[in-house]
Parts: structure tokens; sequence; C-alpha cells
């Protein structure tokens, strides 16, 4: 009998020390449930940044349904379009020490002092969708605390850069079969939320296609076709983006050719300004936006929208794994792109039924 007790005993230990030692935080607890190789459910902190847009919305459906698949217990946190917010929830995720930390940069600048407390608890940190400045997402000297690709292990995500490149590939290309006959199409900007890396990627990305310089935010291309002669922000909303284009269009009636709009819920808003001014969206001012989200696909099926570069914003299976793998060790790339498209009224009602967001 007591030979048994004091086996039941060491029994008892072994499986107190087991349930001590896996992940790198303290987590859930929940020891029931393994992930990976780990002895409970691995935690993941995520800071959202908000819901400013239908492309936000399927975001956060995709990080949510893929943390269930995952079986990651997700400590998901919205932040209201604030920084102080994201700011705010990182540290409370570095308090319940999380396993790991993702989140999207409402903007690009301010992270250098909260990245730096996250490497200093040990929790890996994944970037997700927008970036941070400085950063070029590539590997560089592990040692350089300086540099801000140092500051977190990981980047999922888009180019934005190459989004602004093919929305102004696409105009180039259409404007002169859907308006023939003019020298100079003169260009309206919806630019996104200001400072963050969807808009200052997009902004160049579209000028550096056009010869225009990055630096300005109105100009004409090198060739003297295109010109950019509004561009304001309209914080990637729809609410916004109808505003603004109302005010372009109150200051420009007859002057614009194309709108460039950052993404496709700013477009739509502004097809409403263009519609309620007498004037045919997609026709005499063509409509450009970015995300290839489901209602700029009614938009192109319908005819009121010309094209929409696509954004992936289905990133939550490649972050779940991304976590996992840094988790358990392994090498993870720097920056993991996602694949997209581009869509435009010959393509789109092909296309619309198997679009997931
Ligand atoms: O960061 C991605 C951008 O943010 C999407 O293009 C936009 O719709 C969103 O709000």
């Amino acid at each position: 009998m007591r030979k048994l007790l004091r086996v039941a005993a060491v029994l008892v230990v072994f499986a107190l020390v087991l349930s001590g030692c896996g992940g790198g935080g303290g987590g859930s607890g929940d020891s029931g449930d393994v992930t990976q190789g780990m002895d409970r459910k691995i935690v993941m902190g995520y800071s959202q940044i908000g819901a400013e847009s239908e492309w936000r919305t399927a975001c956060t459906n995709s990080v949510q349904a893929a943390a269930k698949e995952w079986n990651i217990d997700l400590r998901f946190s919205d932040a209201q379009q604030q920084q102080q917010n994201q700011l705010q929830a990182i540290r409370t995720f570095i308090q319940q020490k999380v396993d790991i930390i993702a989140f999207t940069p409402v903007v690009e600048t301010g992270w250098e002092a909260i990245l730096k407390e996250c490497l200093d608890a040990g929790i890996p940190t994944i970037c997700v969708d927008r970036s941070i400045e400085g950063s070029d997402r590539a590997s560089s000297n592990p040692s350089d605390m300086s540099d801000p690709d140092n500051w977190f292990t990981a980047f999922i995500g888009s180019n934005m850069e190459d989004e602004g490149n093919r929305a102004a590939a696409w105009m180039m290309a259409n404007v002169a079969s859907i308006k023939p006959g003019k020298s100079v199409y003169n260009i309206a900007e919806l630019q996104g939320t200001v400072g963050s890396s969807a808009m200052t990627g997009r902004f160049k990305g579209f000028r550096d296609a056009l010869g225009i310089p990055a630096a300005q935010a109105l100009g004409t291309s090198s060739d003297g076709k295109y010109s950019i002669i509004l561009s304001q922000t309209g914080d990637f909303t729809r609410a916004q983006g109808k505003q603004v284009m109302e005010a372009f269009l109150k200051s420009n009636p007859n002057d614009i050719d194309v709108l460039f709009a950052h993404n496709d819920d700013m477009a739509i808003g502004a097809i409403q300004a263009v519609e309620e001014a007498g004037k045919v969206p997609s026709k005499d001012i063509i409509i450009i936006g970015v995300d290839a989200v489901k209602g700029a696909f009614e938009a192109m099926v319908a005819g009121t929208m010309n094209a929409s570069i696509e954004c992936n914003p289905l990133l939550g299976p490649q972050v779940m794994e991304t976590a996992v793998k840094i988790l358990n060790g392994q090498t993870v790339e720097k920056w993991v792109l996602s694949n997209e498209s581009d869509y435009d009224q010959s393509n789109a009602a092909e296309a619309y039924p198997t679009r997931q967001y």
C-alpha cells in the first residue's frame, strides 16, 4: 500500500512539473488543449485597429476564425482607430504574459518603445497588414537595434506601394478607351488614414508609376498626360469618402476625369457623391479603388466602378501558422506576402461568386 502511495505521489509531482513548463507565459492555463507540441493552448494578444471598412471586418473575421481552427486562445482588442488604445492593449498583453502578440499598426510611427518592451519581456510580435516606419520587412543585422526590422519578428501583409503602382498602371492602360480624345487626364485622390503604411505606400506607388515625385501631393506625370489636381484624406471610410468627393465636385465640378481612392469603401462613398452631382460614375469619372471587397464587385458588375486592386484581408491562417512556427523555434520569413490580383468590369462578374469577402 505504502509503495502504491509513493508511486502515486511521484506521478502527481511529474504532472505538476509538466503543466508548468509549456509555452512562454502565463496563458490560459488550459492544460487540456495541446497546440503544436505545447501542453496548453497558445495565448495570442491581438490588437486590431478598428472596423473602419468592409476590408477590416473581413480581416477580423479571418483572424478570429483561424484562431479557433488553430486552437489558439485569442485575446482580441479593438483600438477604434486610436494608437493610444493599441499601446494600452499591448501593455496589458505584456502584463498578462501572453505567448505572442500580433497587431496592425494604425499609423507607421510611435512603436519603438512598446516593441522594445515586448522584446524585453521575451514576447515575439507579428505586424499584420500595416507596417512601421523605417522597416523594409527584410532580415537585417539582428544586433542592430536601431533598425526597426529588429523590433518585431515577422510582418504578414501586402505590398502597399505595389498596389498604388498597379492602380496607376490600370489607369494608364484604360483611360483613353473610356474617355477618348483628351490630352491630359485630371485625377482626384482620396487618401487613406494619414500616416498609415496603407496610405503612404499607395500614395507613393501611384506617383512612382506616373513619374511624379513621391513628396508631392499634386503634380503632373513625367509624360504630361496625367495630373493629380486634388488629394485629400477620407480616412478609409465610406462616409468620409462621400463627403470629401462632394467637396471635390463642388470646387471642381467639370475637371475630374479619374478618382483614385485608396480603398473601395471611399470609392463607393464617392460614387454616391458623383451620382448626386448628376454625373455618371465609371464614364464621366473613372473610379479606381483598392481592396476588391464584395461591395466593389457589386459596383463593377452594376457598371458604376471601373477597377479594384486587390489587397487580401484573409490573413488569419498565415498569422496563426507563423505564430506557431515562431513559438516552436522555427525560422519564419521576415515578410510573409499575400497573393493578390486586379479586377475590373471585364472579369468582375465571373469572379464575384468565388469572392470570400
Ligand atoms: O490596411 C489596409 C487598409 O485598411 C485597407 O485597404 C482599407 O480598406 C483598410 O481600412
